[in-house]
């Protein structure tokens, strides 16, 4: 006489199956473990010096003296300016007025604000308009003819 509510032959598996799973479950958050743990002891990789700060903007012959180029950096433009034979200086391209993006005046080698007027000389000083700070300098290296902004 078979007992009620029993099903012969079904229920000596059923915990083998989940046995399995749960030892797979095990197995795979282990493999996980540990592979966030080996990413989290290996060392970075290590970047130039220079890291990715530095904006290689052209080649030293691309640029004319007293050319001006804006570079449109994300959200920190700014002028990469040939002075002479062999210096480039790089003033921001920020008015810091009102941040609109400033001209580039050859004629009197000026940068010029478009919206309050305001001149600032190429060192970065203020020259006229409203009152306000000095324009950044960026710095400026020319590597194997290759002219480097680091902002
Ligand atoms: S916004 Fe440039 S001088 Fe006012």
């Amino acid at each position: 006489m078979q007992e009620r509510g029993v099903v012969k032959g079904t229920l000596g598996r059923q915990p083998g199956v989940w046995m399995g799973f749960a030892r797979a479950f095990l197995i795979l958050w282990i493999v996980g473990v540990g592979m966030a743990l080996a990413s989290y002891l290996k060392p970075p990789v290590s970047h130039e010096a220079t890291g990715d700060r530095v904006v290689r903007v052209a080649r030293m012959a691309e640029l004319k003296i007293g050319e001006a180029v804006l570079v449109k950096h994300g959200v920190t433009p700014f002028y990469v300016l040939r002075v002479d034979a062999r210096r480039v200086i790089a003033p921001s391209a920020v008015c810091t007025h009102l941040r609109c993006i400033l001209d580039y005046d050859a004629a009197k080698k000026q940068i010029v604000c478009p919206c309050d007027g305001g001149r600032y000389a190429l060192d970065g000083k203020v020259v006229s308009g409203p009152k306000r700070a000095a324009l950044k300098l960026y710095s400026v290296t020319i590597r194997d003819g290759e002219v480097r902004v680091r902002i």
